[in-house]
């Protein structure tokens, strides 16, 4: 898919799917695990470049010590049952937000899969991990000055300029971004960076959202008539 090279999404609604269902909230984690696996398989055979997933933000250290140390647990799991097939498919794990505050064995486990996929060409799969967007422009910002101090950036800076000094800087513009189980909100996520991204708020929440679906959405995107200010010719 040309028109689309990055996608981003808000993987939500575990914790209530599993509670739908009678199971505990960490189920849900669970099964959302392989679901990570299954969407980017698809997205990969898509020719999807980059699938960006929220698998923990800034204010996810606010749940309960247990739900935070399993949901600390779950990369181990998903790398421990899925590396030899993203080396297969040659996929590339890339993460956006800060290892520092991760729980040593977490940030190990993140880094070898960054490390062992670095030379893989294929579809970039970038897990968003302590991730806060207003945290990312904060560091930005700090960055910049820093620079400005050091003699190594002039004020003149334009936006694009600017967005070099983001964790996405190495990645195109996001051009759909989906949030599974129907909440309306952003939850700070990629503020900056979707200035001009389609959204997608659907209903299913991430356990049930199939690859079948994923790929409606991106086909329904396709149809999206994308003006970015102009006008249509
Ligand atoms: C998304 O599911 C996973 C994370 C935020 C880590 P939730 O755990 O937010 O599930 P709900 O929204 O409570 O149902
Ligand atoms: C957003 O979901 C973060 C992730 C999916 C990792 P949340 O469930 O944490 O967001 P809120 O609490 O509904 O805003
Ligand atoms: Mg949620």
């Amino acid at each position: 898919m040309e028109q689309l090279q990055h996608v981003a999404i808000i993987m939500d609604g575990n914790g209530r799917w599993a509670k739908a269902h009678g199971k505990v909230r960490t189920q849900g984690h669970l099964v959302g695990v392989d679901n990570v696996r299954n969407i980017a398989i698809k997205a990969n055979d898509m020719n999807i470049k980059v699938l960006t997933v929220y698998a923990f933000s800034t204010e996810n250290w606010k749940r309960p010590l247990e739900e935070v140390d399993y949901l600390m647990k779950l990369p181990a799991l998903f790398f421990n049952k899925f590396m030899k097939e993203l080396m297969e498919k040659n996929i590339k794990i890339t993460m956006i937000g800060e290892m520092e505050g991760i729980p040593q064995e977490t940030a190990k486990v993140l880094q070898r899969a960054i490390d062992e996929t670095a030379n893989n060409t294929g579809m970039i799969l970038n897990f968003a991990m302590n991730y806060g967007s207003r945290r990312e422009i904060t560091l930005a910002a700090k960055k910049y000055a820093l620079d400005v101090l050091n003699d190594k950036a002039g004020l003149d800076i334009d936006e694009k300029e600017f967005g070099k000094y983001f964790m996405t800087a190495d990645f195109p513009e996001v051009d759909l971004l989906i949030r599974t189980s129907g909440e309306l909100r952003l939850s700070n996520f990629l503020l900056w960076q979707i200035a001009y991204t389609e959204f997608m708020f659907v209903d299913e929440p991430w356990p049930e959202f199939t690859p079948e679906r994923f790929e409606y959405y991106c086909n329904e995107f396709l149809k999206r008539d994308r003006r970015f200010g102009g006008i249509k010719q």
